[in-house]
């Protein structure tokens, strides 16, 4: 059977104008011939919402295309196919979305917040309607991570996956390791870059990369772990000294987003274990060696295997090409297949979080003193763990880090080991501690 393909021009409305929405009205000009070679169809901006429309604005936009601040100019349009959502935050986004759905429009969106706390009934509202849901730019800027695990990794099971999904963490992380730069210089040079969300704690107290994670499970595992519930710990006042330590011992601070099928080998059923951490990643895994404002997934599916994939995870044009890369699917007539499953997502069993086992990192500031790695070793000991390495820097203040590295253990008997330890009272500040993978 063929497919019928009109050649009439695929015409869009956008709704905001900040870095993306700025970025594929670029590219909406700039690559005109290769849009046409490749659907043989034009896209057409007809309008564009803004909440103020600005002369300067209206300058940007291209010959025939209208600025408007009523979003029903947009959703109602009986000559718009298509509604891309690039205007960010979660209420107007989803009454905009909601409303072009209902009236039979296409959605394409980069709003990982909306659809991470607020998809359900928008992708029942899809489904309904009969139209498609895409939202590749929404996770991983410019790696094609969405339509990956839709299409060409549907035919197997995932079993983990692991990956840094946000730039701006991973730029201040790796300008703190490779530049000896401090938490809040970083931050600034990112954001002057352009790379932090307009609200950047979004971005370094791990919600962002926690928003695509939830995205990345619904897509992986066609389960729903409820973003209100993840676990999410990010790097926000992350000193020094750590960076500078973990490099000692052969690794790498990253932030990470996880997560893992636990399967019950005696009844088959199976529980997932997911959150958003920092993390020590040994130097020689591809993971530590993800640099600036890149981001990278690696997935874990049987029967493929592992499969990484690296790109840059913010960004004007990175993420305007792949918001691009979805309206080229629907102007070639493509089907819906929105969340990669036919029926609908459904929760997940969960690992609580205090039950995740793994390999710590952990620096204490004490007194060089007799007795102090003795009282520090007793409490370890008291809850079964093994310390694997440690390091004491000597100086002249008295007060010195003391850095060790355990094995494998779980989160609550950390928890525990270091409550008793702080009861000792040889602690001078607050403990520090990382997982390491
Ligand atoms: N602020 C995000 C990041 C960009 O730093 O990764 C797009 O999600």
């Amino acid at each position: 059977m063929t497919q019928q393909v009109t050649q009439e021009p695929l015409y869009v409305g956008l709704a905001g104008m900040g870095t993306v929405g700025g970025g594929l009205i670029q590219l909406l000009q700039e690559d005109r011939d290769l849009i046409y070679r490749r659907t043989g169809r034009r896209i057409v901006l007809r309008k564009v919402l803004v909440r103020n429309a600005t002369p300067e604005r209206a300058g940007m936009l291209p010959e025939g295309c209208e600025l408007t601040t009523d979003m029903a100019a947009l959703t109602d349009d009986p000559q718009i196919d298509v509604v891309v959502e690039l205007m960010g935050g979660t209420g107007a986004a989803h009454a905009l979305i909601s409303r072009a759905l209902e009236h039979g429009k296409h959605i394409v969106t980069a709003n990982k917040a909306l659809l991470a706390e607020d998809s359900e009934a928008l992708f029942d509202l899809a489904r309904k309607n009969n139209c498609l849901l895409r939202y590749e730019g929404s996770v991983a800027g410019a790696i094609p991570i969405v339509g990956t695990l839709t299409d060409p990794l549907a035919g197997n099971h995932i079993v983990s996956l692991m990956g840094i999904l946000n730039g701006t963490s991973n730029y201040i992380l790796s300008e703190m390791t490779t530049n000896g730069m401090d938490f809040d210089g970083a931050l600034r040079q990112a954001q002057e870059l352009g790379y932090a969300e307009a609200d950047p704690t979004l971005d370094v107290d791990g919600f962002d990369a926690a928003h695509k994670l939830t995205l990345l499970i619904r897509l992986a595992f066609g389960l729903d772990y409820p973003f209100a519930s993840m676990p999410v710990q990010g790097i926000r006042g992350m000193d020094k000294r750590d960076i500078a330590m973990a490099r000692e011992f052969g690794y790498r601070i990253k932030l990470i987003a996880e997560a893992r099928l636990h399967k019950d080998e005696k009844d088959g059923t199976t529980r997932l274990e997911a959150g958003v951490f920092p993390a020590l990643v040994h130097h020689s895994f591809l993971l530590a060696r993800v640099g600036g404002v890149y981001n990278a997934i690696r997935l874990e599916g049987a029967p493929s295997g592992p499969i990484f994939l690296h790109g840059r995870g913010a960004g004007a044009l990175p993420t305007a090409s792949v918001v691009l890369s979805d309206l080229l699917a629907i102007a070639r007539g493509d089907k819906p297949n929105n969340t990669g499953f036919a029926n609908r997502i459904v929760r997940a069993a969960i690992v609580p979080p205090e039950d995740w086992r793994s390999r710590y990192y952990v620096r204490v500031m004490v007194h060089d003193e007799s007795g102090v790695l003795r009282d520090l070793a007793g409490c370890m000991a008291a809850e079964n763990i093994s310390m694997a390495q440690v390091i004491q820097k000597e100086n002249e203040k008295n007060v010195v880090p003391l850095v060790f590295m355990t094995h494998e253990t779980t989160a609550q008997a950390m928890t525990r080991a270091l409550q008793k330890v702080h009861e000792t009272g040889i602690l001078q500040t607050a403990p520090v501690y990382y997982r390491i993978i």
